[in-house]
């Protein structure tokens, strides 16, 4: 079997999965090589229907069957699933096991899957969802380029990839650009409101700060220039924008983000004490 046609499984069949297993058959993957367990038959109906992928209720049948096995459940539900699997699948360590979890360390999979299972851990955010996602990925020392080259892969079809040294790493990434969402979302809500406030109907608000956020975000993914320097250039001296920016800076929108970015990473680091 190539690297491009490993056997993939899917453990649940949720919002990420869906994604994922989409980005990856529009990106070419047979579909024949995925399967997708999950314990209600609703979802699974719904990925056969729209992607051809092989399904079933039951986890083990699934993991049996494949190269690659991708841990797509809730974090409290990971303990379970793995005992699960650890009993009922065969040859567990010649498989390369793969996990969407927040929170939940690589150390604590081998004590629920074996000491001698080779794993990459994935971070990846909401966007993953409209294919826009940024995914942080790590990977323990077992795995080889061409693991590392599959799961890239498979990631890029719902939006970027960045690989990470280790899982400290994990956890900023994962407070940037896991969380990331929520604090561009507060910042746009915040613009929204100010434009309410002076008298804007809320639609039309909404309309031009989302449209000026997605403008913002392709102009500094084409452009060289650092981010401050774009700032810089749609700033003139002594225009209105530049007014609007002293505003921000009386705040120090520099230590609202550093702070922000902290409290979070010390929340991963906290919860993964959970599991
Ligand atoms: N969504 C995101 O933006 C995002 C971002 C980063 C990381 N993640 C992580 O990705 C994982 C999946 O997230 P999601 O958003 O896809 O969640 P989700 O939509 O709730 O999907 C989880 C799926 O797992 C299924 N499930 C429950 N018990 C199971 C079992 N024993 N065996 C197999 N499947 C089982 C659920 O089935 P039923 O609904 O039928 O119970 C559900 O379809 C989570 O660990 C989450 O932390 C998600």
């Amino acid at each position: 079997m190539t690297t491009q046609h490993r056997t993939i499984a899917f453990i649940g069949a949720g919002n990420m999965t869906q994604s994922i297993v989409g980005g990856m058959v529009a990106s070419g993957y047979p579909a024949d090589a995925i399967f997708v367990s999950n314990p209600s038959p609703g979802k699974l109906e719904k990925i056969a229907a729209e992607l051809g992928v092989h399904t079933s209720q039951d986890n083990a049948e699934v993991a049996n069957k494949a190269d690659v096995i991708v841990l797509a459940v809730k974090p409290q539900l990971m303990a379970d699933v793995c005992a699960a699997l650890r009993e009922q699948v065969a040859h567990l360590a010649d498989k390369l096991i793969v996990t969407i979890a927040a929170g939940i360390r690589i150390s604590k999979y081998r004590q629920y899957l074996g000491d001698d299972i080779r794993m990459i851990r994935v971070m990846p955010n909401t966007p993953s969802l409209v294919g826009k996602g940024m995914s942080g990925l790590v990977a323990d020392d077992r795995v080889d380029d061409s693991d590392k080259s599959f799961i890239t892969t498979a990631f890029d079809g719902v939006g970027a990839t960045l690989w990470v040294s280790d899982e400290d790493e994990l956890d900023i990434l994962g407070a940037v650009a896991g969380s990331g969402p929520a604090y561009f979302f507060e910042f746009m809500a915040s613009l929204q409101k100010a434009a309410v406030a002076l008298g804007f109907d809320r639609d039309k608000a909404r309309q031009m700060v989302q449209q000026t956020a997605l403008g913002a975000a392709e102009m500094a993914i084409h452009s060289e220039l650092e981010l401050e320097d774009l700032r810089k250039q749609v700033t003139s001296k002594g225009g209105s924008t530049a007014k609007g920016i002293e505003q921000y800076q009386a705040y120090d929108i520099d230590k609202i983000s550093a702070d922000a970015v902290k409290a979070a990473v010390k929340r991963n680091q906290e919860m993964a004490e959970l599991f």
